[in-house]
């Protein structure tokens, strides 16, 4: 069975055919990015008009890249929350004409649980019962994966996603939109020790907090006009990698699981991909990271959550599926 994954909750159109055995035949992403940059950060409507141009294009080279036919087709799988309306409006309109064009089943899928399933693409050895970290920069959230399908939401961040504050703190000294993997390029070269931030809730709970930390980053600002920016990129990359580490070691220990799953656009971040197995290795946890282009918004993990959704239910969703911008997980 051929699965069309397609993805526009933000601002990457994204398009890929996965196979049922989850081998991904295709998984083209256009990143809006530069789009964008000129406003700092993402505007929804240019996103959507962005979306509405680029999808059917890409969903063309998506199957002429994988070498299928529309007919080949076994079932569309589309983002549908949480994310910025337009952009879902827009593939999931789309997805619905393929549905309907191609006769197979609709599914509408979560795009946090879509993010878990790089996870599987990656390592489909490494099955559930583990911790998920989905780090990105809409949302920071804990979650306890039982088995495919079933999540519970542990913890997640109070105000800012860790993206989010890297890509505010990037605006602030002038590194464009967006800043992650700027950041992460810069902190490489500087000292992670030279300025010291805050770790808001660092000792409490499973909660997080990033606001604090972008605001103590504007105060320093205003005391050191002159600074040396890799040093402050690592001291502040430091702050952020610090709280995702220990929140996600102590869920893994609370909660008695061997393993965490690391996933969403942060989880490209190297200084994460060091700091964290270190920190889960002295704690006898293990540590997954998809590769990099699996951890960022793309179609193919829709392809595969909407593919372990219809297999488990059976059916797709009605025609009359809605977009929803704020879908959470379960609690
Ligand atoms: O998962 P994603 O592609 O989109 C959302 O669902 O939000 O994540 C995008 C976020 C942005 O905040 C971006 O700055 C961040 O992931 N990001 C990184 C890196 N690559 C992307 N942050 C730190 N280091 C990176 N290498
Ligand atoms: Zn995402």
């Amino acid at each position: 069975m051929n699965i069309l994954g397609i993805e526009t909750s933000c601002d990457e159109t994204s398009v890929a055919i996965v196979r049922h055995n989850g081998a991904i035949l295709s998984n083209l992403i256009y990143s809006q990015a530069k789009l964008h940059a000129q406003f700092g950060g993402v505007v929804p409507e240019v996103a959507s008009r962005d979306h509405l141009k680029k999808l059917p294009l890409l969903a063309q080279q998506a199957l002429h890249t994988a070498g299928v036919g529309w007919s080949e087709l076994g079932a569309v799988a589309v983002t549908s929350g949480p994310g910025l309306i337009g952009p879902l409006l827009v593939g999931v309109s789309y997805a619905k004409g393929v549905s309907w064009g191609c006769d197979v089943p609709l599914l509408g899928v979560n795009h946090l649980a879509a993010h878990l399933f790089a996870h599987r693409l990656a390592y489909p050895q490494v099955e559930p019962p583990f911790l998920g970290l989905i780090a990105s920069g809409g949302h920071t959230t804990l979650v306890q994966v039982a088995e495919w399908g079933s999540y519970r939401t542990v913890g997640s961040t109070r105000d800012d996603a860790a993206g989010e504050a890297l890509d505010k703190f990037g605006r602030l000294v002038g590194l464009g939109y967006p800043a992650g993997p700027k950041i992460d390029e810069l902190a490489a070269r500087g000292n992670p020790r030279a300025v010291s931030l805050p770790r808001p809730l660092l000792e409490t709970g499973l909660d997080m907090s990033f606001a604090g930390l972008k605001t103590a980053a504007v105060y320093w600002l205003r005391v050191h006009p002159h600074f040396d920016l890799a040093d402050l990129c690592a001291s502040y990359l430091e702050a952020v990698v610090d709280v995702l580490a220990e929140k996600s070691v102590r869920a893994a220990r609370l909660l008695e699981l061997e393993r965490i799953v690391v996933v969403g656009g942060v989880a490209a971040n190297r200084r994460l991909r060091d700091v964290l197995p270190e920190r889960a290795g002295e704690r006898a946890l293990s540590t997954y990271f998809p590769p990099v282009d699996l951890c960022t918004d793309n179609a193919a993990m829709v392809a595969a959550c909407g593919h372990h959704r219809f297999i488990a239910q059976g059916r797709g969703d009605p025609p009359t599926l809605r977009p929803d911008a704020g879908m959470r997980l379960p609690s």
